[in-house]
């Protein structure tokens, strides 16, 4: 892949944050994996609109409630062409993160369509968002679930993927591991899952911030992601789903704004996507996102990955040069399928001791579980303190990392 460079040291400057210092040192904000950071656009976005337009959406008739009801459904169709999606109008659904979006299809889609016997095909490295819904509906219906093994490398083992179909209606995967930074091949597995008669919800919310995502290529049938992760507001997220299976789907909340009809005996739905939009939606959110992806798409989402592609390859050679055998960095070694993210033990040094000595120096790590408990137990750690990049890192935020990473082996090694 060649694409220009990114013009980092000018790019740094659009995110007022980065601008702080903490602990008298400047901020080395490496936790994008968590929350990523909002550039000056989307701060002016959403200030703007509050101060010149907002109104509630799809009610009120006079100039600002049309205009704010325009950049509302405006924001859908660039969040879905941003992801390829063939009718972006309609199959956007904004939720309130990644994580409802996957609810939401537990609840509807899945209830609908599964029964007791049936199989879900899961993986061991999905974050509890991709779990925990499903363990619910299981309890509930009688479904059974199975998980592709992660292999020592961090990679999912596919070797028994056609007999681990058997049985399976729903396939849920993350395209990026937020824990190992594995990007996994779901192109693979969605063919495997749909000639099985499976349809494949992707946990999209580490790659598509990060990489060029469409949802055919991917052959995605439901595709779950946050607004937040990608430089926009929080408090928005968003489901991609097929036409057909939208339209077949009964609603999720009920309340104002996802009907047709009501009474005091019965209700009908409204079409997708307000069919699953009840009560007042994000609207300053969809304003705040739809300028953060237009604001990544500027930059270019190659560029973005080729950009955080090579820091990455950097990091864990320096990890690796600086720290040696000392270091443990989970997932794959550097390639192409490996994004941003890099979760390290370092000496026996408890993660929230190194998180802890890193924030002296000004680095924001996440240590912890990363809400992937089984994936955790299954790399034989409590915990470790993750480091992820986003398109405005650079190679002195490594050294800085390193700095405090030997420091704390100096304090607690
Ligand atoms: N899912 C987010 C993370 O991995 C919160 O940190």
């Amino acid at each position: 892949m060649t694409t220009t460079p990114l013009n980092v040291e000018a790019l740094r400057k659009d995110f007022p944050l980065l601008a702080r210092t903490v602990h008298d040192r400047p901020i080395v904000y490496l936790d994008s994996a968590s929350s990523a950071l909002q550039p000056r656009a989307v701060i002016d976005a959403m200030a703007r609109y509050y101060e010149t337009t907002h109104a509630n959406v799809h009610r009120g008739v006079y100039a600002t409630a049309e205009e704010a009801t325009h950049l509302y459904e405006q924001a859908r169709v660039v969040v879905g062409r941003f992801i390829g999606a063939p009718a972006p109008a309609d199959e956007i659904v904004f939720t309130k993160n990644t994580t409802e979006s996957i609810n939401l299809v537990a609840h509807t889609w899945a209830r609908t369509n599964l029964k007791a016997g049936d199989h879900i095909l899961l993986t061991e490295m999905e974050h509890h968002a991709n779990i925990v819904p499903w363990l619910m509906l299981a309890e509930d219906v009688g479904l059974e679930l199975r998980y592709i093994p992660v292999d020592g490398e961090g990679r999912l083992d596919l070797s028994d993927l056609a007999t681990l179909m058997a049985g399976v209606k729903l396939v849920g995967v993350s395209a990026m591991s937020n824990v190992l930074g594995t990007i996994n091949p779901i192109a693979e597995i969605a063919g495997v899952a749909h000639s099985a008669g499976a349809v494949v919800l992707v946990d999209g919310a580490q790659l598509v911030p990060h990489a060029p995502v469409d949802v055919t290529t991917l052959g995605a049938d439901f595709l779950a992601f946050s607004g937040h992760k990608m430089m926009g507001p929080t408090g928005i997220g968003v489901l991609w789903a097929r036409r057909e299976l939208l339209n077949a789907m009964p609603p999720f909340l009920g309340g104002g704004g996802m009907i047709l009809d009501v009474k005091l005996d019965s209700f009908r739905p409204a079409p997708p996507p307000g069919r699953f939009e009840a009560g007042t939606p994000p609207i300053a959110e969809a304003v705040g996102l739809s300028t953060a992806v237009d604001y990544l798409s500027d930059i270019g989402l190659d560029r973005i990955r080729a950009h955080e592609l090579d820091l990455t390859n950097y990091a864990l050679a320096r990890l690796d040069e600086k720290l040696g055998s000392d270091c443990r960095i989970f997932g794959p070694p550097a390639g192409a399928d490996r994004g941003g993210v890099m979760s390290l033990a370092y000496r026996d040094v408890h993660a929230h001791d190194l998180a802890q000595v890193l924030d002296q120096f000004g680095v924001c790590v996440r240590p912890g579980h990363h809400c992937a408990k089984p994936l955790m137990r299954k790399l034989g750690v409590q915990a470790t303190a993750r480091a992820s990049l986003s398109l405005f890192s650079d190679e002195h935020d490594i050294e800085v990392l390193i700095e405090g990473l030997v420091e704390a082996g100096r304090l607690f090694g």
